[in-house]
């Protein structure tokens, strides 16, 4: 049995071995000096590693035109067509802007007398060397680690003098080190280590560059990271765990031995970890760094819009249309002169989208006909960006990182020409739209690489890895809320809108001492609750902020660990979710605080002592409903995809005074969970009555969890009783099952009137009743039926008084 193993990857090569250029030919182990392998035998495997696993050769990258590259030997159940490259000698560059596969024709890898291994083209032009010079005694070879080294071995001493491990191209391999000196680079994108020693992600295009990765608006800390271990390493090990000693980590998905994995960064400029499926030869994305693409830079180019409506998408603004239409990247040109000054112009509202950085000016507290009229008066102007709440007025000279996010508290206005027919635009983009879906729906292909001169074949991304993984456990480095990316001109000047710009920066978030909350609660003094995961004070911080104190009684994590993940819910801000401005860590106390809420909990008005005094109205309980989904749709979709709530319940829906919900003690099922960074709760969590069935029944826990705890509470909202502990119905005593199945019975043949709060007095709005009660049900279905939290909303608005709802965004 052990030998057929062992056999299997030498099948797999067979069919390279027995090709009919070089039929009786084999592979070499080594290659020594005064070798040569000609770019006419680009069939021919040069270099097989011991174990077969890598093949380093000539690679086919378009019709006439060859890399020197490795690649993982197919198997041989693999349509051999479906290379996976690892490295390349002569990888397209796009700094250099240029294609540097050699010719089919006449090109040529050398092992040269004086040790030096070359790639020459046609016209014995040097396209790569390794500049080795070790004498005639070299020798190359190819490991099974994939690691392509040149040896010199004269005097006995067998010394490497070079390997491909220390200059990778797009992919790390299981032990190999991503060092101070090295970085992945796939076209404009690139993973190296910074000079303060954190692990980035850097866009570095023909007009700007940009960091995006870790969140450019937060600093190393608040992302997780390191900054003062000068080691700058990060290596992938054989069990599928990435560690960078900035402290940045992701674990595969199915982490464990025997798996071949490998890390690499895409075109899109995502980096991403795949596992080999050894029996169909096919990648799976394990792990990945950037959750939400269009935080990624360059994707859409100037002046496009990366649109996360329905899907990913680049699209133009209104009249303005594609430089290249086979190439995003490129991005979007205005159909007008911009400088004529003759003409008169007018705006055309993006909702929701924002040109992050390069603002002529931003000036808080601005009318919005003011900031009009600003970028109106400057030639310079593009667009601007307005954000209602507070007044923010950004004016636009350069359109970049253009994005939109259905959460984004302000929109955006281009600037165009007034004889602009706006209906004819928007039709013409739809078109276009249609035409270049790069989202996961469509089979569309986005096309971001380079064609090519040689041919060379396109970068076919599949989109629908982007999501699929979303939910990537443990990366501590999901970009949050942000809109905004770090911008440098050039690498030197400031970035402006990093001061005044998207006030995520003002996060007042920090760290207290044991002292500090001791003296804020008055030795807690003032009890305010307690819950499943600790008790919870009113305190007064130093500058008159009221905030409420939680002792935490059940963390088992280390210090570094805590810091780490509170950082990370402390990061999380929405207006609908109850706002936590920093912790305390020292010894073995753990204390979170938090932001103060007016009112009490959900549950006090609907089922408690306060119900009496002032029943909550219909509108109330409509807002109240529709703010949950918000805040619990923000934290699944917009936010960090694996923050699940998994204890929804009216406790944990706090009220303020204008009865606006803000959800409570979300993230904290990571904090009391120990080490895992997946999403394997040892532990079960939430408040009977409310948890889902998996919980019970050990399947795997995902978002819909909260979407059942939601739907329980939606007809709680909606009946004023506690449901789900079973009622008294008709003088029969009926559990939550047997309620549910009243309700739907009630619903189906008579009026929504019999289900609705008898102490609303027929106060109440029909249709909103009936989409809540119905929403409720779909909640309660089986985990895949359940609609996900981004669609409750929608319908939820939907069936919302118009001029009565006024989104309510904080930021
Ligand atoms: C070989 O061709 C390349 C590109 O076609 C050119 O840049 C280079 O100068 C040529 N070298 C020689 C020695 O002719
Ligand atoms: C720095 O990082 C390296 C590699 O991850 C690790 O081995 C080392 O312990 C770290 N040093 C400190 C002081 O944390
Ligand atoms: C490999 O793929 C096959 C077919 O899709 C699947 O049945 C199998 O579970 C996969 N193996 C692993 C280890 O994922
Ligand atoms: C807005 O801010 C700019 C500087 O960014 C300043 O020059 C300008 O006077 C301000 N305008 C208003 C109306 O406050
Ligand atoms: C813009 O120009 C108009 C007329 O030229 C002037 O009335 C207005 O005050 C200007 N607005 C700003 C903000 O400069
Ligand atoms: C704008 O375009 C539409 C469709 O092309 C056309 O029906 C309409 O008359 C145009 N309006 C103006 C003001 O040009």
């Amino acid at each position: 049995m052990a030998a057929l193993l062992y056999l299997h990857p030498y099948l797999a090569v067979l069919p390279l071995l027995i090709s009919p250029i070089c039929s009786g030919a084999s592979p070499w182990r080594t290659m020594t000096t005064g070798s040569h392998m000609r770019g006419e035998d680009h069939d021919k495997v040069t270099l097989l590693s011991p174990d077969a696993t890598f093949s380093c050769g000539f690679h086919e990258v378009g019709t006439n035109a060859l890399t020197f590259s490795i690649w993982y030997t197919p198997s041989a159940s693999a349509s051999a067509t479906e290379r996976t490259v690892v490295w390349t000698a002569n990888p397209y560059s796009a700094e250099r802007g240029q294609h540097s596969p050699v010719n089919k024709y006449g090109s040529r890898l050398s092992l040269n007398r004086d040790g030096n291994l070359v790639l020459t083209d046609t016209n014995g032009s040097t396209v790569w060397e390794t500049k080795t010079s070790s004498g005639r005694h070299t020798t190359a070879a190819l490991l099974d680690s994939g690691n392509l080294v040149i040896r010199d071995s004269s005097s006995g001493s067998n010394k490497v003098v070079w390997q491909s491990f220390r200059s990778p191209t797009d992919t790390l391999l299981p032990g190999q080190e991503l060092t101070k000196d090295t970085r992945l680079v796939s076209g404009y994108h690139h993973l190296y280590f910074d000079n303060d020693n954190v692990l980035r992600m850097l866009y570095d295009g023909p007009e700007i560059t940009s960091i995006y990765w870790p969140s450019p608006d937060y600093n190393a800390l608040k992302n997780g990271r390191n900054r003062f271990n000068s080691t700058r390493v990060a290596v992938l090990d054989d069990l599928g765990t990435f560690v960078s000693s900035d402290g940045f980590r992701i674990e595969a998905s199915d982490s464990g031995p025997g798996v071949k994995r490998r890390i690499t960064i895409g075109y899109d400029g995502n980096f991403r970890m795949y596992s080999l499926n050894a029996s169909t030869g096919a990648w799976r994305v394990t792990g990945q760094a950037v959750i939400q693409m269009c935080y990624v830079h360059g994707l859409c180019g100037r002046n496009g819009l990366c649109d996360y409506l329905g899907g990913l998408r680049c699209r133009c603004p209104p009249d303005y249309e594609m430089v290249d239409p086979t190439n995003w990247n490129r991005g979007c040109k205005p159909m007008f002169l911009t400088t004529d000054d003759g003409k008169e112009f007018t705006f055309v509202e993006q909702p929701h989208a924002d040109y992050y950085g390069f603002d002529l000016s931003s000036n808080e507290s601005v009318p919005f006909e003011a900031c009009r009229d600003m970028c109106l008066n400057s030639s310079a102007c593009l667009s601007f960006t307005y954000k209602g709440g507070d007044g923010w007025c950004y004016t636009k000279g350069l359109l970049y990182n253009g994005q939109v996010f259905p959460y984004f508290p302000g929109d955006s206005y281009m600037k165009v020409p007034k004889s602009f027919n706006s209906s004819a635009a928007y039709s013409s983009i739809s078109n276009q739209k249609e035409a270049l879906t790069c989202g996961p729906a469509g089979s569309a292909e986005l096309m971001l690489g380079p064609a090519s001169m040689y041919g060379t074949k396109k970068d076919n991304i599949n989109w629908t890895y982007l999501y699929v993984f979303a939910a990537v456990l443990g990366a501590l480095e999901m970009l949050v809320i942000a809109t905004g990316w770090y911008l440098f001109f050039n690498k030197h000047s400031i970035p402006k809108s990093m001061e005044d710009g998207y006030k995520l920066v003002t996060n007042p978030f920090r760290r207290f001492t044991y002292r500090e909350l001791a003296e804020a609660t008055g030795k807690f003094k003032e009890e305010l609750g307690r819950g499943g995961a600790g008790v919870v004070y009113r305190g007064v911080l130093e500058d008159k902020k009221v905030v409420a104190v939680k002792k935490l009684t059940d963390v088992r994590q280390g210090e570094e660990e805590f810091w780490a993940e509170v950082t990370l819910i402390g990061r999380i801000n929405h207006i609908n979710l109850v706002r936590m401005w920093g912790f305390c860590s020292e010894g073995t106390k753990r204390l979170l605080v938090y932001e103060y809420v007016e009112n009490e909990s959900l549950d006090k008005y609907l089922f408690g002592e306060r119900s009496a005094e002032s029943l909550l109205g219909w509108s109330q309980r409509y807002k109240i409903a529709l703010g949950t989904a918000r805040g619990l749709a923000y934290l699944h979709h917009e936010c960090l995809e694996w923050v699940v709530h998994c204890d929804v319940k009216p406790e944990n829906i706090l009220l303020t005074r204008d009865f606006d919900a803000k959800i409570a003690d979300f993230g904290l099922a990571k904090l009391a969970k120990q080490g895992s960074t997946s999403l394997n709760f040892t532990h079960m969590r939430g408040t009977m009555g409310y948890m889902a069935p998996e919980w019970a029944l050990n399947s795997p826990i995902s978002a819909k969890v909260d979407v059942y705890s939601y739907g329980v509470v939606l007809l709680e909202i909606v009946t004023g009783i506690r449901a789900s502990s079973g009622i008294v119905l008709d003088e029969r005593q009926i559990d939550f099952r047997q309620f549910v199945q009243e309700a739907k019975h009630i619903l189906s043949t008579g009026s929504v009137s019999d289900i609705v709060d008898d102490r609303l007095q027929g106060h109440f709005h029909a249709d909103q009743a009936v989409a809540m009660v119905k929403i409720a049900f779909s909640c309660l279905e089986e985990r895949r039926k359940r609609p996900t939290m981004d669609e409750i909303v929608k319908v939820l608005m939907s069936c919302g008084d118009d001029d009565d709802y006024h989104p309510a965004y904080s930021y």
